[in-house]
């Protein structure tokens, strides 16, 4: 596949939007097939996390993809959806956004997307439903977040349109698709995402998956998105999931 043909389907509530793409996808759904919907009931984040997802508060958006590239590449569909959504935000609303590994768009520091990928099998092949959470007011988190989540409505001072930031995703994800396919589009977008993100390198974080939790300063990402930390002892540590958190230097 090269060019993605988005096709919406738009619904006033839904459970989850990730939810019934892949159950659209395995009824044979088309590749870019989208959905929209204006609130989320059970909305689902990363780590078995929910995902508020008040009516009209945020932007609650998936997307099919049925990748034909070797899944040792499917990592870098979370990449280049987060390099789409930073692309978005800067033409609809002109705000300048930061990533975090792996995929939070954050403003300033605090997160203002979050992204969930997930591989699904379908009788057309193994597909993957990425969905985007964009938060569009402060009602789309609770209360008690606001210290480590945004809006953009806060971020710029001004009310967000869902639709011309919607429109914008669109086409920010047809431009970066595609590249995925061959090696130097898939090094593009492992670059792009470098430059855009101020966790790539030099910073000190500490990243916990599961039982292990690690320290250590970031150094660049691996071609396959996997993170670059070396702990205080010198070690090497390739992360390849988990979360990741800034620590402050009292340097
Ligand atoms: C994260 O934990 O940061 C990922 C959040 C992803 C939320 C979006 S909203 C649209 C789509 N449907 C879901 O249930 N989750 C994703």
């Amino acid at each position: 596949m090269t060019l993605l043909k988005p096709k919406i389907l738009r619904f006033e509530s839904l459970p989850s939007t990730n939810t019934e793409l892949a159950r659209l996808a395995s009824e044979g759904a088309e590749e870019g097939l989208s959905i929209v919907a204006d609130e989320q009931t059970a909305g689902r984040g990363r780590l078995r996390r929910a995902w508020s997802s008040p009516k009209r508060a945020g932007l609650y958006f998936s997307i099919l993809f049925r990748p034909t590239i070797p899944t040792c590449h499917w990592a870098l569909i979370t990449f280049m959806a987060a390099l789409a959504v930073g692309d978005a935000l800067k033409e609809a609303s002109g705000l300048q956004t930061d990533i975090k590994w792996p995929n939070d768009l954050l403003s300033g520091e605090r997160k203002i997307c979050g992204i969930l990928a997930e591989a699904t099998e379908t009788p057309n092949g193994r597909a993957v439903v990425a969905g985007i959470g964009i938060n569009l007011t402060q009602d789309a988190f609770p209360g008690e977040l606001t210290n480590v989540a945004t809006s953009v409505s806060e971020a710029t001072g001004q009310q967000p349109d869902r639709e011309t930031i919607l429109a914008a995703l669109l086409r920010a994800l047809s431009r970066w698709y595609p590249l995925l396919n061959e090696p130097s589009g898939r090094e593009e977008i492992v670059a792009a995402w470098s430059r855009r993100s101020s966790y790539a390198t030099g910073r000190l974080v500490q990243v916990s998956n599961g039982d292990e939790v690690w320290q250590g300063t970031t150094c660049g990402v691996e071609r396959d998105g996997a993170l670059r930390l070396k702990t205080a002892s010198g070690e090497l540590k390739l992360v390849r999931a988990g979360d990741v958190s800034s620590v402050r230097s009292f340097n």
